[in-house]
């Protein structure tokens, strides 16, 4: 069977794929703080198929944009029709250095179209997605679950029908669908899945500190730890693991240095044709989460339309922190 090996990572903290949120700029942040592998947001393959026949194969890059310094990079697939699937692989394989596809997403519009989480109830479906997946690429293929729909019922299937078609990791968010946001992630499924596959298992879930995801590790077994909403908030965090895996300590970061890294941001958004005002003022946003006077700039920053405009509050409440 055809199977390829994991590149080294650096890091075993991963910075996960947020719609709207890891742009290419958020994701070279997250780099350069340390995550270990970052991720795109997910892609339609059928949106992927129909840009390589309007620009070309060698210029999907105009459509999902990167830069060569987030490697090793991870482009998230999702969509069900194997048909596409094929023709999206064969595009996508020559420029990532792994392929995810998603089987995770709740929401209601993407599932009702067969698609992310929606899988979770067709094992033979997902069967054929994996071969194809494996079949065309060239690199190695994971895969991101939920697990299950109402009851966490299906994520140890999944996992064996991912090892058995030669699929290189799982990541688990071990709530259900039907959950959305809502509860606790259940960190021992993530343990059960460990132990029931040899491929590599990365958790995923309420990663909030350092040690949450120093935790994660020692108490599931999995190999890596896959961290969201905490990560857009604080880049940092992925320095901040590191460290306190390497040396049980880590450093505290200030304010100032974390909005610092905001401009950072925006610096690297201004290289990408694709990245929204709107986007941008949600990282605004997230990362003054936390910040002394952070809600008031949130509610200034709402009706600020320009770039000009959300940097020049940024920069007033930069400038005001202690
Ligand atoms: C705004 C937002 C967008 C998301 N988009 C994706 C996505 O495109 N693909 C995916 O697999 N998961 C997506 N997720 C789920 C996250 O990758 C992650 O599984 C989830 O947030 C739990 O991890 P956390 O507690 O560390 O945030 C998204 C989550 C959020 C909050």
């Amino acid at each position: 069977m055809k199977s390829y090996k994991l590149p080294k990572f650096a890091s075993k903290a991963f910075f996960a794929p947020m719609a709207g949120v890891s742009d290419p700029a958020l994701r070279l942040v997250c780099k350069e703080l340390g995550a270990g592998l970052v991720v795109t947001e997910f892609v339609n393959v059928h949106a992927i198929s129909a840009k390589e026949k309007q620009l070309g194969a060698d210029r999907i890059m105009e459509f999902v944009e990167f830069s060569e310094k987030e490697r090793p990079l991870s482009v998230q697939l999702f969509g069900s029709d194997l048909k596409k699937i094929e023709e999206a692989v064969k595009v996508v394989t020559k420029h990532f250095d792994l392929i995810d596809y998603n089987m995770g997403c709740p929401a209601p519009h993407i599932t009702s179209e067969m698609a992310c989480s929606a899988l979770l109830q067709e094992p033979e479906l997902t069967r054929k997605i994996f071969k194809t997946l494996v079949k065309h690429s060239t690199v190695p293929v994971s895969v991101k679950i939920r697990s299950g729909i109402s009851s966490p019922d299906k994520y140890l299937e999944i996992g064996k029908i991912a090892e058995e078609e030669g699929l290189a990791m799982i990541t688990l968010h071990p709530r259900t669908v039907k959950q959305g946001y809502s509860g606790k992630s259940d960190w021992t499924l993530i343990k059960k899945l460990k132990e029931s596959v040899k491929i590599a298992v990365c958790g995923n879930g309420d990663i909030e500190t350092p040690k949450d995801a120093a935790r994660m590790l020692k108490e599931t077994g999995c190999d890596y730890v896959m961290i969201g909403r905490a990560a857009a908030k604080n880049p940092f965090i992925f320095k901040q693991v590191n460290q306190y895996i390497n040396t049980g300590k880590y450093s505290k970061i200030s304010e100032r240095a974390r909005l610092k890294y905001f401009f950072k941001y925006v610096e690297y958004t201004k290289k990408y044709k694709n990245i929204k005002v709107s986007s941008i003022r949600m990282q605004a946003m997230n990362f003054s989460k936390g910040c002394v006077g952070g809600k008031e700039l949130r509610g200034a920053l709402i009706p600020v339309k320009t770039l000009d405009g959300i940097e020049a509050l940024m920069k007033k409440f930069y400038n005001g922190l202690a």
